[in-house]
């Protein structure tokens, strides 16, 4: 069974975080109903989706996949590198404890979950202003015992690495090479992003299929040549607001 825990928009997600775009108006009422179509999609692909506790006092609180890793072991409680979001963990972090045994980034480390990702028993890390060196070396120190390896990677031009390269198949990443080397990815076989559409790496494969934006056209046909099933939600409310189709949900595999 796969629980996708997500969180309902804050009414403040106009005043979330920004790093790499531009404040511009963001109709909070058109991100909830964005946020509902994607549980809906998560549900259809046979997600069993549960809210977290709501804070609407916390503007990027949707951004659940921030506050943790889950892993098939053991989740990762994280510290996230906005002090605005530090206090997001603390809900996450209940729940999961019935599902994981956890382990915690510890200050004054930070670390975004958005900077994670997992690849078999491989994890990559983005190296940003979010997530710090001694934040991976955490990280590395406490799950090395579980069997995983940890790889710190470089990468520019966006918030997190998942903003930059995701994993949308086994063997096959989705990424944007102006933001990341796909080189980086030993064993993979790399899919490039339409460079007429920067933001377009960011993927959740889920069922058998990939959730991919909307607006994201051109991309999605290239996704569709190489025979992806690709599911489409709106995100350009959510995407104001520097959101991606990973960042709104947290994925957990239960018995
Ligand atoms: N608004 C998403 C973030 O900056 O964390």
């Amino acid at each position: 069974m796969l629980i996708a825990y997500t969180r309902e928009v804050s009414p403040a997600l106009a005043d979330c975080e920004l790093t790499h775009l531009e404040r511009e108006p963001l109709d909070v009422a058109g991100a909830r109903a964005e946020h509902e179509a994607y549980e809906s999609v998560l549900e259809r692909l046979g997600a069993i989706v549960r809210r977290l506790p709501a804070t609407p006092h916390l503007p990027d609180g949707v951004f659940v996949e921030d506050a943790a890793v889950v892993l098939d072991d053991v989740a990762v409680i994280t510290r996230p590198g906005a002090p605005s979001r530090q206090p997001e963990t603390a809900s996450v972090e209940t729940v999961l404890a019935a599902h994981r045994p956890l382990v915690h980034v510890r200050a004054p480390a930070t670390l975004d979950g958005g900077d994670v990702l997992v690849a078999g028993r491989k994890i990559y890390i983005g190296l940003s202003t979010r997530t710090s060196r001694d934040a991976i070396q955490q990280v590395a120190d406490q799950l090395t015992p579980y069997g995983y390896i940890v790889i710190p990677l470089a990468f520019t031009g966006c918030l997190h690495l998942k903003s930059a390269v995701t994993r949308i198949a086994d063997d096959l990443m989705l990424l944007n090479p102006a933001w990341v080397e796909a080189d980086a990815f030993i064993g993979y076989r790399a899919l490039t992003i339409d460079p007429a559409e920067p933001h377009a790496a960011n993927a959740l494969a889920l069922g058998g299929a990939v959730i991919h934006p909307l607006h994201h056209a051109r991309t999605r046909a290239r996704l569709e040549d190489a025979g992806l099933t690709v599911v489409t939600v709106p995100q350009v409310e959510l995407a104001k607001a520097e959101s991606g189709v990973t960042c709104c949900s947290l994925l957990v595999e239960v018995d």
